[in-house]
Order: structure tokens, then sequence, then C-alpha cells
């Protein structure tokens, strides 16, 4: 995962990588560190384990001056969080450093070899090794860093973008990526690199973003240049990015993640906007529009995701099944990519990704491209890997997602979902024109009843105090509630440690019922639907076995309001608008319990907001 940023040209280096390092905490925050070259030539290495913060107490007393740097946060995968391992590595020599995202697979047979011929090893990670074969390969034969780099990264096997400076030439970064995103910004006489856009936009709105077996020259003075692994020079193309700062500060919010629950009323209405046509009587998706044979044929619909996005693709999944009368699998892209997935002539793959950059959903789309499928996205960040890898697809546009938690995401997924649910029901014509309008109508009323749910924050503020020593949850649903469940399940798990589960309700008697006593509570998600009565019978079940419950319910609602120990109540809204609606009191829960705790909640541990390792 991590983040990774450099700056060449006049600007105070420093400043500029501590400031982009700080946008891309979000992705990593095991340690920090950055490689300073002086306008003499001299290379200064600065790391420190833990946050951006804690490197810049450590860099308070050094020699700061630089023409141009390199900065890393780094989420570990090779090697403990600790000083030692941080980014950058030197090369043995200490001529050359290196920032890297990603993994190099096939680095002990590189490690052993170089060990052979007398290289020496500081760190555990598999990134030391890429350097130290950058730097033996320009000794060995007496060339320039870029022609080493291009041969060492024709030896690796792996994922990576890297960014690399030498000794004694401070106006020059040669990066690269494969499988990993990089970024390049184009300034006056300067270049920015970054793993996203936002350490860059405050600075340029000129980026390119470099492809697959890509390395990008950068040298003060020089126009900006690509070569392909195999050294062939290829055109650039600079695209205006779409990004302001705004949309990345916390606006008052005392984190990114209330921030962005707090949205969620103005980012489903821009979800929606151009989207719900015709005074709500037609939905255009000009991915969809501009494929539809593809839809009108799918014999079957594949959706892969992983995390929450899988979680909004179940809903996806009960929602085309239910609109569009076709057969849908839901898989996590991490199994799919490995477990022989057969596709038929007739399918359609729906990649969903709120990053579009995680690496399993990434080769999900690969072997799915491989097979002849037509394969269509659902991501957030534009410009990203995802959309670019896939054949169409649709933005959710619900501006940046800070928080490593992922809730506007979420129900902007949730949205486009049903969009298209609809959409491509109106192609096949298994829904009627009737139908049509009146969800038009319905979809366009969610942002203000959303807006209703948040009035729940002081109830549930209040309610989180007396479930912040709770050790474990059950979240307990049916039908589309069901995935919402789960989706619960894991915000608050991955915010506030504890440990919960998601299950369908009825299921629960098949197993998890053991597990009912006086210190497990159960949040069940229980709108109004046409499974309402059954899983009355559940929450009655848990009640018996003396759990203690906070049911979701539909405005109004009496019978479950009678067996419930407390009721957060949701307006109604028809059946398959309610996972948006029921999400929202459920990641306000986690917030508030995790708040309670003390815990980070924009950057949990062990987490990191982009998942570019398999
Ligand atoms: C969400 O809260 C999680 N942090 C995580 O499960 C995330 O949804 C998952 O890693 C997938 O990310 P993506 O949507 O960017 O592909
Ligand atoms: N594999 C490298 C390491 O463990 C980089 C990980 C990352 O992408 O942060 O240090």
């Amino acid at each position: 995962m991590c983040g990774i940023v450099g700056y060449i040209g006049d600007r105070n280096v420093y400043d500029v990588l501590i400031k982009g390092l700080h946008r891309l905490e979000y992705r990593g925050y095991d340690s920090a560190g950055v490689a300073l070259e002086t306008p003499e030539g001299v290379l200064n290495v600065y790391k420190a384990k833990g946050k951006v913060s804690n490197l810049e107490n450590f860099c308070k007393d050094k020699d700061l001056q630089a023409s141009c740097g390199i900065a890393h946060t780094r989420w570990a995968t090779h090697g403990e969080p600790s000083d030692v391992n941080a980014h950058p590595h030197f090369s043995d020599d200490r001529k050359l450093a290196i920032v890297h995202n990603g993994t190099i697979e096939n680095y002990q047979i590189l490690k052993d070899a170089l060990i052979q011929h007398g290289c020496r090893f500081h760190s555990e990670t598999d990134t030391e090794v890429l350097v130290q074969l950058i730097e033996y390969i320009k000794l060995k034969n007496n060339c320039q860093l870029i022609d080493a780099v291009r041969e060492a990264l024709n030896q690796v096997q792996g994922a990576y973008a890297i960014a690399v400076i030498e000794a004694g030439n401070p106006h020059q970064i040669i990066a690269a990526r494969k499988s990993s995103p990089l970024v390049i910004g184009i300034g006056n006489d300067e270049f920015f690199l970054a793993s996203d856009a936002t350490p860059i936009v405050e600075f340029t709105k000129e980026v390119v973003y470099v492809k697959d077996n890509e390395i990008a020259i950068l040298r003060r003075g020089e126009p900006m240049k690509l070569v392909t692994l195999s050294n062939e020079e290829v055109s650039i193309d600079v695209t205006a990015l779409e990004l302001s700062i705004s949309q990345l500060e916390k606006g008052g919010y005392p984190h990114f993640m209330l921030k962005e629950i707090f949205e969620q009323p103005v980012t489903l209405r821009d979800c929606i906007r151009g989207r719900v046509i015709e005074g709500g009587k037609s939905i255009l998706l000009n991915g969809v529009r501009d494929h539809k044979d593809k839809f009108i044929n799918a014999k079957r619909i594949v959706i892969v995701a992983c995390g929450t996005s899988w979680h909004a693709a179940l809903i996806g999944k009960y929602l085309i099944q239910e609109m569009c009368d076709v057969p849908v699998n839901v898989e996590y892209a991490s199994e799919f990519r490995y477990n022989h997935p057969v596709l038929e002539e007739g399918d359609v793959v729906i990649a969903i990704s709120q990053s579009g950059e995680t690496a399993d959903t990434l080769a999900a789309i690969e072997i799915a491209r491989d097979k002849g499928a037509f394969v269509y996205g659902i991501s957030n960040v534009v410009g990203s890997s995802i959309p670019r890898a896939t054949h169409s697809g649709t933005y959710i546009h619900v501006g940046p997602e800070i928080g490593v938690a992922s809730t506007k995401a979420f129900t902007g997924q949730v949205m486009v979902l049903t969009l298209l649910a609809i959409a491509v029901g109106e192609l096949r014509g298994t829904l009627t024109k009737e139908q049509i309008a009146e969800y038009g109508k319905e979809i366009n009323a969610i942002p203000d009843l959303v807006k209703q749910v948040l009035k729940l924050d002081e109830q549930i503020k209040h309610l989180s105090a007396i479930y912040t020593y709770a050790r474990n949850f059950l979240y307990l649903g049916r039908g589309y509630s069901y995935p919402a469940a789960l989706e619960g399940a894991l915000k608050l798990k991955e915010i506030s440690y504890i440990h919960a589960e998601g299950y369908p309700a009825a299921e629960m008697k098949h197993g998890p019922i053991a597990l009912i006593d006086a210190e497990m509570p159960s949040v069940i998600v229980a709108p109004y639907d046409h499974l309402y009565e059954k899983i009355v019978s559940n929450v009655q079940q848990v009640k018996s076995r003396g759990g203690s419950i906070i049911a979701i319910v539909t405005e109004g609602d009496t019978v479950i309001s009678n067996i419930a120990d407390h009721v957060l109540e949701v307006p109604k809204v028809p059946e398959w608008l309610t996972p948006i609606i029921t999400s929202i009191p459920m990641q306000l829960l986690s917030y508030y319990i995790a708040i309670n705790k003390g815990k980070d909640v924009d950057m949990p541990r062990n987490l990191a907001k982009s998942v570019t390792v398999e």
C-alpha cells in the first residue's frame, strides 16, 4: 500500500514532501521517511517509525536543504514497522535512495544472489533488494541510473511504484510503475510525483497517470520523458485534474470519517445528479447506454470486489436479480482470481472499488478480460487504475474519501448499483415505465431522507457509551438488510477493534445463537420489508436467550420497539433502498464507540485505504 511522493524544483522540497505525506497518510502509517538531495549532490535520508508527525519531530534539527527529494509513508509487508525498515532505503554505497509501494515477489532469490556478490543488507524489506540490484547493475555495467533501473525492473516480479534519486545528480528523479499507482504533476520547470493526485493538486492541475511497465525520467530543464521496460519512448498524455483542496480538508469536523458520514446527503445528490433524468422517468448511465447490448444479452452477471465494496456488491446482487431477472454471482476478487473462474460468452463482470487501485480487484479484471468477458467498473477515484482497465463503467462521484473506514463511498456504490439495476431493467424490459418513474422519485428523495437519519447523531452518541466496553457484537439482518449488517459489523471491527460478526438473521439458529448471552449485544437491522414478520421471530429468539438488542427499525414500528432494548428509527423507504438508510446509524455507532475507546478512527491500526498488495 503506502504512499510515495517526490519533488524536483525551486520550492522548499522538504515542505512539499511532508505536506504530500500527510495527504497520503491514509495509505499507510507504519513509518515515514524522506530522502533529500542537496544542491551539491549530497543525499540525506531521515526516517522514523510511526506517523508523519514523528518524522517531522525527528527532522527538526536536521539539514533540510534540497534540490530534489522523495518520501514515503509505509504500510509494512516485508519486515516489521521499524526505523530500519522504513523507506527510503539506501543502496550499499549510499549513492542511491529508493521509495517503493508494492511487493517484490522474487526478492529472496535476488537477495541471495546479491549477497553472493558481496552486497550487505540492512533491513528486512523486499524494497532494499531492488535498490541494491539497481546499484549492482549500475556498477557492473557502468551505466546511467535510468538504464540500471530499467534492467533491474526487467528482473523483478511483483508490484511496484518506485522513485529513485542518486547522489551527485540533484536534478533528476527516476520513477516507474507496475500494478501500483503513480501520478506525475507537471509544473513550471518542476515535477511532482505521488501515489495519487492529492499531494499535487495545490501546485498544478496538469498530471500524467503513468501506466504499467513505464518509467518516467524527470529532469530539471527538460521535458518529462516516458520509456517502456524495453526502452521504447512513449507519448505523454497530460490530463487536467478535477479535484479541489477543500475536498481534502476536514471542514470543521474532528475527523474525516465524521465529515464523510455527514456529507452523505450531498454526496448522494452528486452521485445521482444527471442520472435520474426526465423528471425521474428514466435512468441514464452512459457506461450502460454505450454498451446496452452487453447488458440486454447478459446471461449472468458476476460482481468482483473486496471489503466494503464486496458488501455493496451483495446488495447489487439483490437489486439486479430483483429488477433485471438475471442471475448474479458475487465473488471476493482475491478468491475469484485463483478459483478457476468459469466465464461464458454473454457474462458481464462488474468490478467495484472505491480506490480504483485494489490489487486483487485489478487482477480479477485482467482475468475476466482475458477470458473475453465484458468488464464494467464502479469506482470513485477518477483516473485510477480500475476505470482504465475496464471496458466501461460509472464513477460514484462522492469526492475523495480520506477516512480509512469507507462510509460515503459505500452508500455511493450502493446508489450506483441501484441506478444500474434500474437502467438495465429498463433495457431488458423487466421494469415497466410506471415502475421506473416511481423508482426515480424514490431515489430523488433519498438525500433528504439521509439528512433526516443523521439527526439520530445525539441518540447514537448516548447509546455508544453503553456499549463501549462490549467485547463482541452480532449484526443481523435478512434480505437487503443482511449485507447492510455485514457492513455494519465491518465498520465496528475496523475502527474500534471490537470483534463483530455479521450474519443472515435466520442463519443464527444454525450456530451463532450459542454465543448469545447478556454479554453479547446484537444490532438487528429490521426495517419494514417483506421479511419483517420473519425477523421479528429472530429478534424474539435473541431476546429469549438474554441478549441485548439495538434494533434499526422503520419509524412508527411498534412490534420490535417493544422487544428491543434500544431502537433507532429510520424513515420509511422502499425495501431496495433500505441499505443506504440503515447503514448510516451503524456508521455513527461505530464512530462513537471507537471515539469513546480513544481509537484513531481515520487511521485504524494495521489498515490502509488503498490495498495495492495481494
Ligand atoms: C472499508 O472500510 C475497508 N477499509 C476495506 O474493506 C475496503 O472496502 C477494501 O479494501 C476495498 O477497497 P476498494 O473499494 O478501494 O477496492
Ligand atoms: N514491500 C515494501 C515494504 O514492506 C513496501 C510496502 C508498501 O507498499 O508500503 O516495505
